[in-house]
């Protein structure tokens, strides 16, 4: 028996690794966090399968329900948004679960990042202008942020930021982070991005309307950073006629003789 833990994606139910969605079909177990994992992805539980909303559980009780498919010798497919290694609490299970001896393995997912740069149709990362991407949040009322990570420190990088849990609060973000990223630095704010409903509000730091409309208040990305809507960057070296490379050597003495 295994606890499989699956990262579901942003929103969209086909925004699932294959690997996900067949691991969620040979379980006959499925534990899922209902706040934020699409129900269209339920749909690969095998007939019969038992499956559970954790949103209104406990720790504890989670537990428990991994605890009994385990005596019952029945994988379990846990189910996440995104992707497992932000903010996902997979953590404190998986340290449960090894004290009960129980195996797990992690399948990784599409975050909520990435779709929302799929949304703005952008690389962020641009050569010349930013080539650093910083995940991160504000405090919640759950949780506090340990001392040195703060915005301002964040924004002294230059660094793209994409600040998770954080919408409700976001006229304090933009007073934040307009010192050090200059008033006409542009935001994008990503509500439910991949979901049928999602929404974009691009603006720059000194423009962006704070006043949040009712039911967006939670499910958004903050990105702000130079390379948003930028046109004037370098184009990657990798790809210039004349640099040497492994895949497409260059020139009489091509720096790896060896791949030809
Ligand atoms: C508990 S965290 C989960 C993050 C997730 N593990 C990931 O990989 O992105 C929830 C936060 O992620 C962001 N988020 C999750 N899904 C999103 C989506 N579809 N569009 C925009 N932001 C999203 C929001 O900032 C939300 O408050």
């Amino acid at each position: 028996m295994t606890v499989h833990f699956i990262g579901a994606g942003p929103g969209a139910p086909d925004l699932i690794t294959l690997r996900g969605r067949d691991l969620i079909a040979a379980c006959p177990v499925c534990l899922y966090a209902g706040s934020l994992v699409p129900e269209g992805v339920l749909a690969h539980c095998p007939p019969g399968a038992r499956i559970i909303n954790t949103a209104p559980l406990s720790l504890d009780e989670i537990i428990s329900e991994i605890a009994a498919a385990h005596a019952a010798g029945q994988d379990v497919a846990r189910l996440h948004s995104g992707d497992l290694s932000v903010w996902s609490a997979m953590g404190e299970q998986v340290r449960r679960l090894r004290a009960l001896d129980i195996p797990y393995d992690v399948t990784p997912g599409v975050p909520s990042f990435a779709a929302a740069a799929a949304t703005l149709g952008a690389e962020l990362t641009l050569p010349g202008v930013v080539q650093s991407v910083i995940l991160t949040r504000t405090s919640g009322r759950a949780t506090a942020m340990p001392p040195g990570e703060t915005l301002e420190n964040f924004a002294r990088t230059g660094a793209v930021l994409a600040v998770h849990l954080s919408v409700h609060v976001l006229d304090r973000v933009i007073a934040d982070l307009t010192p050090h990223y200059g008033a006409d630095c542009p935001v994008a704010v990503v509500w439910r991005a991949s979901w049928p409903d999602q929404h974009v509000v691009r603006a720059t730091l000194g423009s962006l309307q704070t006043t949040i409309a009712p039911g967006m208040e939670r499910t958004a990305l903050i990105l702000v950073g130079r390379s948003l809507g930028e046109t004037d960057f370098d184009e990657s070296r990798l790809y210039a006629g004349d640099y040497d490379r492994r895949y497409r050597p260059v020139g009489a003495t091509p720096r790896f003789p060896e791949a030809q």
